[in-house]
């Protein structure tokens, strides 16, 4: 008798996609594949289209063994990049794994609003000092540090754990000298003045939370997501601290929110900060959701700082 042809890898995707569609691991068969080729990427040490280039090969049966073992994983409703050990953020790898939260791509929206306050700022020219609260994988700090030369980092965390993960990451993404990060309770750790606070606290209520999907509630820390009864109580702390940490002169403060809280941060805010010439603006994500709300105080108006 001879033996039935090895599959070829093209199905085995193809079987693997179907799997994950129908665990919800996936909203659909295009993402489910995409899931697919990374995990047998991962396998097999290869990137995505070479998992595709290589598709009507038959996979080596020890890869084979590898994938189904991630994929098991997977299917398991484990995150994908605690299993690939990365995730993609604002063009950057960073790596990440239990104990820390996955950054996510609408946090992007802070980092662009955070870049502008920075450009934007009176000091830019010389060192602009900027806070990051809840900093987690690093991945706010170290993004917008990558592309401000001119700003210093203070990134703090309550979780040792994710702190450990923001540390590999300022080492691999050479950050380093300018993001400096510390244990604490949100803006308590940090002793210089602020020129610029950045924050992506805890914001979905306690009842949403319990209702989130497996592979976040079960494995992402619950300390970085959920935010108490209304979703709020990180940012009332917050607030509360504001003006002891911030610099005279201008400041920023530029925060990350959920749906219906734009107003009640703006206000929070605005009372932490207990000054008179601030100006807000709220910026919505790539999905058109209001995603950032950022308080400006002392800033020159638009035409002087653009030399008009
Ligand atoms: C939504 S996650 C944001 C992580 C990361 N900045 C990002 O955008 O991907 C919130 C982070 O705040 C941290 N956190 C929660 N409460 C805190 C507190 N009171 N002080 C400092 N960090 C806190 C959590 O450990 C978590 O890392």
């Amino acid at each position: 008798m001879t033996a039935p042809p090895e599959p070829r890898l093209r199905a085995v995707i193809q079987s693997a996609a179907e799997k994950l569609l129908t665990a919800r691991c996936a909203d659909d068969l295009d993402e489910a594949r995409l899931e697919a080729d990374l995990l047998y990427g991962e396998a097999a040490g290869l990137d995505r289209s070479h998992v595709i280039a290589a598709g009507g090969d038959p996979p080596a049966p020890d890869t084979l063994e590898r994938f189904q073992a991630l994929l098991a994983r997977r299917l398991g409703h484990e995150p994908l990049a605690y299993i690939l050990g990365f995730r993609e953020f604002y063009g950057l790898r960073f790596a990440v794994g239990p104990g820390c939260l996955v950054p996510r791509p609408e946090t992007e929206t802070l980092v662009e609003a955070a870049l502008a306050a920075i450009r934007e700022h009176p000091r830019a020219r010389r060192i602009v000092r900027v806070a990051d609260v809840g900093t987690g994988s690093g991945a706010v700090a170290i993004a917008v540090a990558r592309h401000a030369p001119s700003a210093k980092f203070f990134a703090t965390d309550l979780s040792t754990e994710a702190l450990a993960w923001a540390g590999k990451n300022r080492r691999t993404l050479g950050v380093t000298e300018r993001v400096v990060l510390l244990a604490g309770n949100l803006l308590e750790p940090i002793g210089e003045p602020l020129d610029i606070v950045l924050a992506n606290l805890p914001y979905v209520p306690t009842d949403e939370f319990e209702a989130l999907p497996e592979e976040i509630r079960d494995s992402e820390p619950r300390l970085a997501v959920d935010g108490g009864d209304d979703g709020l109580a990180p940012f009332r702390s917050f607030a509360d601290q504001l003006a002891a940490h911030i610099a005279d002169g201008p400041v920023a403060v530029l925060m990350e929110i959920g749906a219906g809280q734009a107003l009640f941060v703006e206000d929070l805010i605005r009372a932490g900060l207990g000054r008179d010439d601030c100006v807000t603006t709220i910026h919505r994500d790539l999905r058109d959701s209001r995603r950032v709300v950022e308080v400006r105080c002392g800033y020159p108006p638009a035409e002087l700082a653009a030399g008009g």
